[in-house]
């Protein structure tokens, strides 16, 4: 059953991009770690919402997490595409419960450029939330309400000095264990 209350990780700034990617990386560790876990399910996508305004750095926040989970291409905005999609190649609990190397798509989708909200759904995005992968949104605010709850919402803000403020809050069973490994490392 899912609790109404989730775990919040204090926020944390981001003083420079090396921050970010050093987050990225500690994030994609536990994105590992919980693929390596069988009492997990992970039978639908983990889903990553990426609140804040123009430019605070979310697609930054997102190429960093790509590069961290193995991918070496280029990551490109998907403004005008709605979704970039990806196949990372990760270590994960395979049917026969061994660890092996496995094919993940990760859907990166920016909605800014949504004329209405449900847009994502009519390009044919629905199902990928619900099966295996990753999924991270930029500007889920674009989709009213029509998009399946994260597992974590990231907010990043503009500090006057130009550092990023980053708050998590898990709002899933899987996203208090994301956070929990979290805060061990
Ligand atoms: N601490 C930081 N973390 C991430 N990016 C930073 C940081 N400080 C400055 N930046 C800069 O801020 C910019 C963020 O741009 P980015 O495209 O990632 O924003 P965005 O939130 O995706 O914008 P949009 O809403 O237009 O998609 C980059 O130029 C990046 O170098
Ligand atoms: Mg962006």
């Amino acid at each position: 059953m899912t609790k109404d209350t989730h775990l919040i990780i204090s926020s944390r700034i981001l003083s420079s991009e090396q921050d970010t990617e050093a987050f990225a990386l500690q994030l994609a560790k536990q994105i590992q770690k919980i693929y390596q876990v069988k009492s997990i399910d992970l039978s639908k996508a983990l889903h990553f919402s990426l609140l804040g305004d123009l430019g605070v750095g979310k697609t930054t926040l997102t190429r960093h997490i790509l590069r961290s989970l193995g991918h070496t291409g280029k990551v490109k905005s998907p403004t005008y595409g709605l979704c970039e999609p990806y196949q990372l190649n990760i270590n994960a609990q395979n049917n026969t419960n061994e660890l092996a190397k496995t094919n993940l798509p990760f859907h990166h989708f920016d909605l800014y450029r949504m004329s209405y909200a449900k847009e994502w759904m009519d390009a044919g995005f629905r199902d990928v939330f619900s099966e295996p992968g990753i999924c991270v949104v930029e500007w889920p605010e674009k989709a009213e309400g029509t998009l399946p709850k994260a597992d974590w919402i990231i907010s990043l803000s503009t500090n006057d000095d130009e550092t990023r403020t980053l708050m998590i809050t898990s709002q899933s069973d899987i996203g208090d264990e994301l956070i929990k490994g979290f805060q061990e490392t």
